[in-house]
């Protein structure tokens, strides 16, 4: 058997499109593809600065070595969330220190805990009736939003990949979360200088991809989950799509390739809809930042704790 390009041996098989690729002709097809999401959806070009919020994980990690490789200006930021259980964030860090010490990158870091006195561990405590999934992505949004416009970047981008994004669809298709729907796109726009553009460059590329690429470049990441995702829903929608596509190869990326293309042809209608449902935006009175309520998620979190 050999690379369909050339005659090394494949490293992987990609089903989908019943390819064989060697290790170099994989590495150079994640680079593809990940060039053509860029550039499909105008995430950035050269002249913008961008931050990768890294989580110590093999997407993150990734990616910020792959967007330095293609020669875009960018850094990373990994928030330290203060999770306690089994030492998740430390262990996470150590990971990110590692990968900053090998490629020669610097990246900021963000202590939850120093910052703001309370992690996650210790806001789970005072909040038992609340998801600790739900707290975090609030706190992480929050806080790599700020990082990214108190140090001048213009474009923050996340280690979302194809599955990530797939589950999430399906999940909000389950439900019929019309404003979540809206919402679920690669590109967030900027919205009055306040909420900076968010992009997922590698909504194309699936986490057996992510992992191989991670694998053949040295990246050292994280594997174990976190402590508090062991139940999550995204994990059992996860197992459910690969079944799915173990029996439909390349249903993944139909569906989320057409969900995508549906959404821009009912894009305006259901914006109108969207604002309808959910009330128009307002300045939280804390700290300023857009809310649709008195108060933002973030800012009601430190209050109540
Ligand atoms: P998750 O929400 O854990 O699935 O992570 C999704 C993306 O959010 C990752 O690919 C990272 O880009 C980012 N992220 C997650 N955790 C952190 C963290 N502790 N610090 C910075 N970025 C993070
Ligand atoms: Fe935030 Fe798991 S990473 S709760
Ligand atoms: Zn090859
Ligand atoms: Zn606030």
């Amino acid at each position: 058997m050999k690379c369909k390009f050339c005659s090394d041996k494949p490293v992987v098989h990609l089903k989908p499109s019943n390819l064989y690729l060697c290790e170099n002709h994989f590495l150079e097809r994640v680079e593809e593809v990940t060039k053509r999401a860029i550039k499909k959806f105008n995430m950035f070009d050269n002249k913008d600065r961008i931050l990768v919020a890294v989580s110590g994980g093999k997407d993150s990690l990734s990616l910020l070595y792959l967007l330095n490789k293609l020669g875009y200006y960018t850094r990373g930021l990994y928030i330290n969330l203060g999770i306690e259980e089994r030492e998740y964030s430390d262990e996470s860090f150590e990971y990110v220190k590692k990968f900053s010490e090998k490629f020669h990158m610097d990246i900021y870091t963000y202590n939850l805990k120093e910052e703001k006195g309370k992690g996650i561990t210790d806001i789970m405590k005072h909040r038992k009736n609340y998801k600790a999934c739900s707290v975090c992505g609030i706190v992480k949004r929050y806080i790599m939003n700020k990082i990214a416009l108190e140090k001048n970047f213009n474009v923050l981008a996340t280690g979302h990949n194809l599955d990530d994004e797939v589950s999430r669809l399906f999940g909000n298709i389950v439900f019929w979360q019309e404003g979540y729907l809206l919402h679920q796109n690669p590109v967030l726009e900027e919205e009055k200088n306040k909420l900076l553009k968010k992009v997922k460059p590698f909504c194309f590329i699936s986490e057996k991809q992510t992992a191989l690429y991670a694998y053949l470049r040295g990246i050292e990441y994280v594997r174990n989950e976190c402590p508090y995702s062991i139940d999550a829903k995204t994990i059992f929608y996860k197992n459910i799509l690969n079944r799915v596509e173990e029996n439909s190869s390349g249903a993944k990326l139909r569906f989320y390739k057409g969900f995508l293309d549906i959404q821009k042809k009912y894009f305006k209608k259901v914006h109108k809809k969207y604002t309808e449902i959910m009330g128009e935006e307002k300045e939280c009175k804390i700290c300023g930042m857009p809310t649709l309520k008195e108060i933002c998620g973030f800012c009601r979190i430190f209050e109540r704790v």
